[in-house]
C-alpha cells in the first residue's frame, strides 16, 4: 500500500489534502468529521483582525465608561471579555487539541501589521500548531504604490515571526506586479510556508437588473490552472514549503499540483459540494494512482514536474497561444 503522508511547514500529516479554511472548519464537531474522512491538518476558518479590532474598541469604550481609564495594553487584553470571537477562537483550538490528533492552522485575516503581539501569541500559547495568515489587501487603493503595498506583506510577516515559535504561513493572491519575484521574497522572511492563492470576492454585472451583483462563492474546476502554473514556476526555487488552493476540486488535480511541487493542496469548494467524507475517496485515489504509477511515497513524485525539472521549462513560461493559432 503505497504512503500519502507528508510534511508541511515541519508538521506530519497523513496526507496532503488540508481543509481550507472556511465554515467548515469552525466547529470541533465539523473538525472530528474532517479527521475521520482523513484529512492531514486541518485551517481553522479566519479570525478576522478587523472584527476583533471593532470588538476591543467596544469593550475600550466600556471600560472607560466605567472609570477603568487609560488601561495599560497588555492589562486591557488581561481583563477583555471572556465572551468575545478571539476568546472563542481560542477555546476551539483548546478544545479540538484536547479531543482529536488532527494538526490544527489557526488562520488570521490580516490586514495591517499592528496588533500581532498579542493575537498571534495567544494563538500560539492556545495551542495551534501552525498559524496562517490570510493577508488580504485588495490592491485597489489608488492613493498607494505598489512597493507600499508589497511592504505591508513584509511588515506583518516579521511582526507575527517576533512573537511565536510555531511555523508561520501566508496565504497571498496573485496581484503582485512581479508575482514571481515576490514569492521568492516572502518565501525567503522566515515562514515555513506559502499558500498559492486566495480568493477575492469578484462582482459581475447583471444585465437585466442593470446592477452589480456577487459572482460564485464556491471556485470552479478549471480555477486550478492559475495556482498550478504559479507552483510549478515557483517550488524549484522557494525556501519553504508550498500549498496550492483554488479550484482543487478531484485527486487527479491534488496529483498534479503535487507534481508541479506543492507539498499540501486546500480545498473547500469540494467539501462544501460534495460532503467533508469525500476526503477519504480522494486518499483512497491518489493511493490508486500511486500504485498504478509505481510511486511508494509522495516524496517520489512531489515536484518532478515543477519548472526546475520538467524537460520544457518554456511550457510554464509561454504567454500566448502562438503555436496554437500559428498551425490553424
Ligand atoms: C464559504 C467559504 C468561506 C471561506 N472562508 C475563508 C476564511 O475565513 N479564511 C481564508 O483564508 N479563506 C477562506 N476561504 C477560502 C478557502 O480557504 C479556499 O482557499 C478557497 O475557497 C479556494 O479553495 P477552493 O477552490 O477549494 O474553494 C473560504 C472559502 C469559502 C468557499
Amino acid at each position: 500500500m503505497p504512503d500519502i503522508s507528508t510534511t508541511y511547514m515541519g508538521l506530519k500529516l497523513k496526507s496532503p489534502i488540508i481543509a481550507a479554511s472556511s465554515g467548515l472548519t469552525n466547529s470541533l464537531e465539523d473538525i472530528k468529521k474532517i479527521e475521520a474522512a482523513g484529512a492531514g491538518a486541518v485551517v481553522l476558518k479566519s479570525l478576522f483582525e478587523e472584527e476583533i479590532i471593532t470588538e476591543m474598541d467596544r469593550q475600550m469604550n466600556k471600560m472607560h465608561s466605567e472609570n477603568y481609564l487609560y488601561p495599560e495594553t497588555m492589562e486591557f487584553y488581561e481583563n477583555y471579555d471572556v465572551d468575545d470571537t478571539l476568546t472563542s477562537y481560542l477555546k476551539l483550538i483548546n478544545d479540538v487539541k484536547r479531543e482529536s490528533n488532527i494538526p490544527v492552522i489557526a488562520s488570521i485575516n490580516a490586514i495591517t501589521a499592528h496588533n500581532w503581539p498579542y493575537f498571534a501569541k495567544s494563538l500560539e500559547d492556545a495551542g495551534a500548531d501552525a498559524l496562517e495568515l490570510n493577508i488580504s489587501i485588495s490592491p485597489d487603493n489608488f492613493e498607494q504604490s505598489s512597493e507600499e503595498y508589497e511592504t505591508t506583506h513584509f511588515s506583518i510577516i516579521k511582526e507575527v515571526l517576533k512573537n511565536v515559535k510555531i511555523p508561520v504561513s501566508i496565504k497571498i493572491s496573485y496581484y503582485f506586479s512581479n508575482l514571481a519575484g515576490i514569492i521568492q521574497k516572502l518565501s525567503a522572511t522566515g515562514i515555513a510556508g506559502l499558500v498559492l492563492f486566495n480568493r477575492f470576492y469578484s462582482p459581475d454585472i447583471d444585465t437585466e437588473s442593470l446592477e452589480v451583483v456577487p459572482t460564485h462563492i464556491f471556485s470552479d474546476k478549471k480555477d486550478y490552472i492559475l495556482p498550478l502554473r504559479w507552483i510549478g514556476i515557483s517550488s524549484g526555487t522557494a525556501k519553504c514549503d508550498l500549498s496550492a488552493t483554488t479550484g482543487v476540486h478531484d485527486s487527479n488535480t491534488m496529483i498534479k499540483m503535487i507534481l508541479a511541487g506543492a507539498k499540501t493542496v486546500q480545498i473547500a469548494s469540494s467539501l462544501y459540494q460534495n460532503g467533508v467524507e469525500t476526503i477519504e475517496r480522494y486518499n483512497r485515489e491518489i493511493e490508486k494512482w500511486m500504485n498504478k504509477k509505481e510511486f511508494e511515497t509522495i516524496d517520489q513524485f512531489w515536484g518532478i514536474l515543477s519548472q526546475k525539472q520538467v524537460s520544457n521549462p518554456a511550457g510554464y513560461f509561454r504567454l500566448q497561444f502562438m503555436k496554437h493559432f500559428s498551425n490553424k
